[in-house]
């Protein structure tokens, strides 16, 4: 089975459509899977939405925490509760295109494969947001490359885990930030997991607004300072 966690913070306006999408992308592929929405209490009342999709689609399902704590946390808090053998992260905002969720599904029939990073830096993959918001994030694939880092696109929050990699390694450990993203990278190289790219196309959010902040950024400078100092 194929775990989803979709963490959502103010997602209320694309949840229901991004559930819907998926599900007959995975039916038509004969895939089973199971949806987590992780919600933060969402004050647009995202976790109600959801709430109702779960009584009527039987793979989803909707877990919620008090307070909003970042992108990081809400993947610590679900990952332990997914139930499939491969574990998929994706957001709620159509960035990450349903379509290639089943591509994710065909790298990992290479036995070895263990991590599958959904990659807007390899052939075929490519961003179609605006140029301001991949300065960062080009800066920052450059500065982890240096640091060794195996993968062209470190940040990209489109990606899938064998459970049993995820199972060894120490979630408490990561950052509650954006940056959980690129430490478990470092982390997953350090556990010696094979970990490859596939391209995917990245488009800009639809509808509401980034959650990404300065705590991210410095969360991410961090990291490259704890990998620098083998701390990952
Ligand atoms: N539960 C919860 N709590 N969800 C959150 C939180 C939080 O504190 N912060 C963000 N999210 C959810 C959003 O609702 C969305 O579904 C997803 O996490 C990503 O948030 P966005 O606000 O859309 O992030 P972005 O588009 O700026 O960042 C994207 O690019 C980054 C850099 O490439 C994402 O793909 C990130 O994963 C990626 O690191
Ligand atoms: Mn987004």
């Amino acid at each position: 089975m194929l775990s989803i966690i979709i963490p959502t913070y103010n997602e209320k306006d694309n949840i229901e459509k991004l559930i819907s999408e998926i599900d007959s992308i995975l039916k038509k592929r004969k895939i089973s899977y199971e949806i987590l929405v992780v919600d933060d209490s969402s004050p647009d009342g995202t976790a109600d939405v959801v709430f109702d999709i779960a009584k009527k689609n039987k793979n989803v399902r909707l877990l919620v925490k008090t307070k909003k704590e970042g992108l990081g946390a809400a993947y610590k808090y679900a990952i332990p509760k997914a139930k499939g053998e491969i574990v998929m992260e994706m957001d709620a905002d159509f960035s990450h295109k349903p379509k290639h969720i089943p591509e994710f599904i065909d790298a990992f029939e290479n036995e070895k494969v263990q991590v599958v990073i959904g990659s807007r830096k390899v052939a075929g993959g490519k961003r179609t947001d605006s140029l301001i918001r991949q300065i960062y994030p080009a800066i920052g694939s450059l500065l982890f490359k240096i640091v060794g880092c195996p993968v062209r696109d470190p940040t990209s929050g489109f990606r899938a885990y064998r459970k049993k990699v995820l199972d060894k390694i120490n979630l408490t450990k990561m950052p509650d930030d954006y940056s959980f993203q690129v430490a478990m990278i470092f982390t997953a190289k350090r556990n010696n997991a094979k970990i490859v790219e596939i391209p995917i196309v990245f488009g800009a959010r639809e509808l509401g607004e980034t959650k990404y902040s300065n705590r991210d950024l410095f969360g991410n400078i961090k990291v490259l300072f704890d990998v620098i100092l083998r701390r990952f």
